[in-house]
């Protein structure tokens, strides 16, 4: 199975503009967690082109931000605390989410990606998803020690066009610098410098590693160990899926 979600809802916060396929098979209400660099955005890739479902990185949406001409000053300050490697505030991120809940809903289930990372994002995550009558199936909690936590960072290279994230080692374009799928100009994240990734990895030890208990707590957590190839990864995912929601259907994947 291959379908390719246009996220147009996602991006623009605009509801009616997207145009989702019909899934054609349970829909997956996923959170991706872990550590910054894990891998959380290759294996949603990974993971959307198997079971069909939505891509909602919250990072995403404050990336594409960063071309808007006249941003507001609330979105300013996100951008300036994003470049430094902090987190963006609470009431920010959670507006953020709230304008685009209806996506929540998606026909083809989700996969959020960056969302929630504190614990006040996880109750707001908790009250939206009351509020649009739909329940989270699982959260996958990735794990990789810090030293190829800093190898894959530091090797990243994304596409401001099309997002794909590639890495100059381990999944390096065809031509170099420049996007397999849209031919865009390959860059390496802002965020991605020594200092930034220090400031993120602590960020994400105070606030985002105290989820695993809150997830776990609830029944929902689902630790996935992160080394290998991005398929080994994607592997050991889908079975740890499958384990949890053993016979259902994984959409023949
Ligand atoms: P966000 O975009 O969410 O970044 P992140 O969580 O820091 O995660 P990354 O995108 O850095 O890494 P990833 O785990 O997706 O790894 P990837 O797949 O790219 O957030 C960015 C910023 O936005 C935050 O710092 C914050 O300021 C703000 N923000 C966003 N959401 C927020 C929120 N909810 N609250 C507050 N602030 C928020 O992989 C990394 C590299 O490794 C790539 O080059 C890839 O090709 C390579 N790679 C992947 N898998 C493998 C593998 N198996 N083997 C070898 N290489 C691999």
């Amino acid at each position: 199975m291959n379908v390719q979600r246009n996220r147009v809802s996602w991006f623009s916060g605009v509801e009616s503009r997207c145009e989702q396929p019909t899934a054609p098979h349970r829909a997956y209400r996923l959170v991706l967690l872990g550590p910054p660099g894990v891998g959380k955005g290759t294996q949603a890739e990974l993971l959307c082109e198997t079971l069909g479902t939505c891509h909602l990185s919250t990072g995403d949406i404050f990336r594409a931000a960063q071309c808007e001409q006249q941003p507001s000053p609330a979105l300013q300050r996100a951008l300036e605390a994003m470049r430094r490697g902090e987190l963006v505030s609470d009431d920010v991120v959670v507006s953020i989410v709230r304008e685009r809940a209806g996506c929540l809903r998606c026909r083809g289930g989700f996969l959020l990606d960056g969302f929630p990372r504190t614990r006040a994002q996880a109750e707001a995550l908790d009250v939206l998803l009351g509020e649009q009558g739909v329940t989270l199936d699982a959260v996958l909690s990735y794990e990789l020690p810090l030293e190829e936590i800093v190898v894959r960072l530091s090797g990243r290279r994304t596409c401001p066009e099309c997002k794909a994230v590639y890495h100059t080692q381990t999944r390096p374009p065809r031509a170099e610098g420049v996007c397999d799928q849209c031919g865009g100009k390959l860059m390496q994240r802002e965020d991605d410098r020594p200092e930034s990734i220090r400031i993120r990895m602590r960020a994400y030890e105070e606030s985002t590693r105290p989820l695993t208990d809150y997830y776990e707590s609830g029944g929902n957590l689902v630790p996935v160990r992160a080394s290998g190839t991005p398929e080994e990864i994607l592997a050991r995912s889908l079975d740890s899926l499958r384990e949890r929601f053993a016979g259902i259907g994984l959409n023949g994947a």
